[in-house]
């Protein structure tokens, strides 16, 4: 049964542009949330849009009884969350989902565009900050998201579409070189699903394990309303909110 709590706004941050980090306490959420997972929010105005959103949780601080969110301002509700200030309060529901399986000796973070920010909880959550992660984006502006990797991952990679920074092309244009390392014994990926596809051929072909964190459109983020169903293996359908966000690749066909 979901549980609604009340959080509150501690800051928010500007990342980029249309790009926020906000961090909300919330102790509940902070002490249960798994790397992977996910909060779904709505925002306490009149006109509120009645829909909950879901975001991946970015970041916690168990010992503040916060965690973070971070999110491209889209739509309505992420206008009316980027208009509100520290203090104000926020419905949240969470944390939801199943997260990533943890324990890999070294593992390599892939993502691409907002998909960065629950991978930024992985590699936050590795006490030895022993991953490696590839930021892919369009262009200089979009790989800003390697800073906030730095102290928390032995090595960040960047690449963008037009070689403004770093190396051109997509991620990977530099995958097959680090797994032909043999060094990594996972590789999580999370971001544009053409993206991903991509990237799982191409793991697939060095026999490295790998865990996908897929998004979909969510209505209830429950598992009622079927809205975010995917095609698994043999036909099976699954529900991305519950069976997953996060599945091991084979998993999953789409
Ligand atoms: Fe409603 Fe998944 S979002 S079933």
């Amino acid at each position: 049964m979901a549980v609604y709590l009340d959080g509150t706004i501690v800051r928010q941050e500007k990342l980029s542009e249309d790009i926020r980090l906000m961090e909300i306490r919330c102790p509940e959420v902070a002490a249960a949330a798994q790397p992977g997972q996910f909060v779904t929010v709505r925002v306490n105005q009149l006109h509120e849009p009645l829909l909950r959103r879901p975001f991946g949780v970015a970041g916690a601080d168990r010992a503040a009884g916060t965690f973070s969110l971070m999110y491209r301002i889209v739509g309505e509700t992420t206008e009316l969350m980027d208009t509100m200030e520290a203090g104000a309060t926020i419905s949240v529901v969470g944390p939801l989902g199943h997260g990533f399986h943890l324990g890999a000796k070294r593992g390599l973070l892939v993502g691409g565009g907002m998909g960065l920010a629950p991978l930024h909880f992985l590699a936050q959550a590795d006490p030895d900050h022993k991953m490696e992660v590839i930021v892919g984006g369009r262009t200089r502006a979009e790989v800003f998201w390697a800073d906030l990797f730095k102290d928390k991952t032995a090595r960040q990679y960047e690449t963008t579409d037009d070689g403004s920074y770093g190396v051109k092309g997509t991620v990977n244009a530099v995958l097959p070189g680090l797994l032909a390392t043999g060094q990594y014994d996972c590789v999580y990926v999370c971001g544009p699903s053409p993206m991903m596809k991509a990237v799982v051929e191409v793991v697939n072909q060095y026999g490295v394990p790998c865990q996908v964190s897929l998004e979909k459109y969510m209505g209830c983020g429950l598992g009622a309303c079927l809205s975010c169903s995917c095609e698994g293996k043999g036909g099976k359908r699954m529900k991305i909110c519950k069976d997953g966000p996060v599945f091991w690749s084979q998993e999953v066909v789409e």
